[in-house]
């Protein structure tokens, strides 16, 4: 019994003192490095010096040379811990942040967050260093998937014990991500199933349209030693390369520009392939967005002596854009999809970029960090509708705004930044400015046009421009979920100046009055309302913005990808409803 307790105490030691060791380092408290620092046992580590060869055009870095370098440093953490060889299964969705030029030096790490049966998941983390300034830049992180095999038969990995707390959220969430990325086809089908997607390829300007047919790429590829591990299997990310470069000439077959790849969505390995395989990758721009574009790229493998019997390795999807001399992307020319595939894949690639900013945002896990609701006080109020205001501006004032699409005159521009989308609409109207925002902001009055919100009630006035309601909204989920309620605080702000718009800030508050009951779900709002600019005498810009969250997500991302017109039938309601009521409350104006 008390070898176990001296055991167990040894272990606690053990970890505390890494523990320790590992604050003090992060605090610089160990100049000496005479400490021992904790290191993942899984964790690799690969620099490589950015040289001419490794460039493309710009003398940027190929991202085919990038990834096949995270692919060989992920297999061989992989392989780390299993101690036999890995192959690639699948590598999740990567955002590209930061290119990197000759001379700059690429850091590759990357370590096993979870094992499950024979499969684990590897983080890597990209960044880059400029050693002649000894500047640094996050590039990209990745998350891949690798199966352990011995003599191709299965393997029973041991498990992953993570130690700090940065390895416990991974690999908790790991899990999750596993579901996700197995159910990937189905939820790709489903979504397609059930989504009314907005065919706007008729209201189209032909004379900027492009046929796809013009960016249809096939290229072949023997493979050879160098290509293929010490076991004759070609390495995934010399695949995953082989890809980058025909989808790049698709896509600047489109633009007739060079373009830059922005995301690759997930890779799936579906079947190994070997030296002496010759492999056709096809490729050909399935949609072109306002500012980017979606490729799809093909592979299959075949023997020599039977090229008929052809094996289906990979396909992907790529988005690219096309950067201007100031590296902002230009607007692209619209795709004209051919054929029945065409039109199809067309309205996959909708579906598709839904599905990737779903994924980006929930995956990331980051909202669950920020308090949504702050609970209301008098002793807060003077902060709370500050920080309310103030939020709604800083959204505004966000010079990364991208214009997403423009239907019916109501322009829709997104934000992805690390922890939300954010959506705002604009659209001109031709009333008085405050006259709009008079009847913007009596919240009382948005069920006449919003038919999400089915009641409104006023709980506090809280001053002249501060009042908390209590709406009551359909359920976005469909008509078996629970209706939402909210507690939101409403901020309305006049201009001090002509140049300043009108705004209407709201966020949610908790109240101890008004506590959750279990006849609604809870919604919460953290920053979203109206900005009012005065245009001319009867004419107002009228623009909406909302940070999204969690429970409102799927919805935004629907819209965004343009697989319903909700949005724009609803701030079509609210134009005419300022349009009704142009003329009503010319007394109150006098105040403003
Ligand atoms: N993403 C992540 N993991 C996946 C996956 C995917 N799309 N598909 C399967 N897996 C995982 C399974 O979850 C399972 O993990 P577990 O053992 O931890 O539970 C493991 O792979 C094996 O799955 P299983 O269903 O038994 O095998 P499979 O017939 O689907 O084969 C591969 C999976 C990856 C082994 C197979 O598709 C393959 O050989 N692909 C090519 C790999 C390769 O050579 N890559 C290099 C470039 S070609
Ligand atoms: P899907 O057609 O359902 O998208 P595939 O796996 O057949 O799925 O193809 C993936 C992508 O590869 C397609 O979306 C398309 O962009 C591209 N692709 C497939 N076949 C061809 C081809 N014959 N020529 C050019 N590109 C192709």
């Amino acid at each position: 019994m008390q070898n176990i307790g001296n055991q167990l105490r040894r272990g606690l030691t053990s970890i505390f003192s890494g523990r320790a060791s590992r604050k003090q380092a992060a605090q610089g408290r160990d100049p000496a490095g005479t400490m021992e620092t904790y290191r993942n046992p899984t964790e690799v580590q690969m620099s490589q010096l950015v040289l001419l060869y490794h460039t493309n055009h710009r003398g940027e870095l190929s991202v085919g040379q990038l990834l096949k370098w995270i692919d060989i440093t992920a297999c061989l953490s992989a392989e780390k811990h299993a101690g036999c060889p890995c192959v690639t299964a699948s590598v999740d969705d990567i955002y590209f942040e930061h290119t990197i030029r000759t001379g700059q030096v690429v850091n590759i790490k990357a370590k096993v967050n979870r094992a499950f049966n024979s499969s684990m998941e590897v983080g890597i983390q990209v960044t880059s260093e400029d050693p002649c300034n000894e500047k640094q830049w996050n590039v990209c992180k990745a998350l891949a998937t690798f199966v352990a095999q011995r003599n191709s038969s299965k393997v029973k990995l041991k498990q992953i014990l993570p130690l700090t707390e940065e390895e416990k959220v991974e690999y908790s969430v790991a899990a999750e991500r596993r579901r996700m990325r197995l159910v990937y086809t189905e939820t790709i089908r489903d979504l397609l199933a059930k989504s009314v997607i907005q065919d706007d390829l008729e209201s189209r300007d032909c004379s900027r349209m492009v046929p796809a047919e013009k960016t249809r790429v096939e290229s072949v590829e023997l493979v050879l030693p160098p290509h293929a591990n010490h076991q004759g299997n070609t390495f995934g990310g010399q695949i995953m390369a082989w890809m980058e470069n025909v989808a790049t000439i698709a896509a600047s077959r489109l633009c007739g520009a060079h373009p830059t790849l922005k995301t690759i969505e997930m890779f799936h390995f579906r079947g190994p392939s070997q030296v002496g395989d010759r492999l056709v990758l096809k490729a050909i721009v399935n949609n072109a967005f306002k500012n980017s574009m979606e490729v799809g790229v093909c592979v299959e493998a075949y023997h020599q002596e039977m090229e008929s019997c052809r094996r289906h390795l990979n396909s992907a999807f790529m988005t690219f854009v096309v950067l201007d001399g100031d590296d902002q992307p230009i607007t692209l020319p619209w795709i004209q999809p051919q054929g029945e595939e065409g039109e199809r894949r067309y309205r996959e690639a909708s579906a598709r970029k839904k599905m990737r900013l779903d994924r980006k945002y929930i995956v990331s896990c980051k909202q669950t960090e920020v308090p949504l609701s702050v609970p209301w006080d008098p002793s807060n109020q003077v902060y709370l509708s500050y920080n309310n205001v103030s939020s709604l501006k800083m959204l505004m004032a966000k010079d990364t705004w991208v214009l997403t699409s423009e239907i019916n005159k109501i322009k829709l521009y997104t934000l992805e930044d690390d922890k939300f989308l954010s959506f705002h609409m604009e659209m001109t109207v031709y009333t008085d400015t405050a006259q709009a925002f008079l009847l913007l902001s009596d919240l009382g009055r948005r069920p006449e046009w919003d038919k999400h919100y089915q009641s409104v009630e006023l709980v506090q006035q809280v001053d002249e421009d501060d009042a908390i309601y209590r709406v009551i909204s359909t359920a976005l989920g469909g008509a078996e979920c629970k209706p939402q309620d909210f507690v939101v605080l409403a901020s309305r702000r006049k201009p001090c100046d002509s140049g300043e718009p009108y705004v209407l800030a709201l966020r949610s508050v908790t109240l101890p009055t008004h506590p959750k009951t279990p006849e609604y779900t809870r919604g919460e709002t953290l920053c979203s309302g109206f900005c009012l600019w005065r245009e001319g005498d009867q004419q107002t810009k009228v623009s909406y913005y909302n940070q999204a969250t969690t429970s409102f997500l799927n919805y935004v991302t629907t819209n965004v990808a343009g697989l319903s017109s909700e949005f724009i039938t609803t701030f079509k309601a609210c134009e005419q409803f300022l349009l009704d009521n142009k003329s009503e409350l010319a007394l109150s104006l006098q105040n403003l």
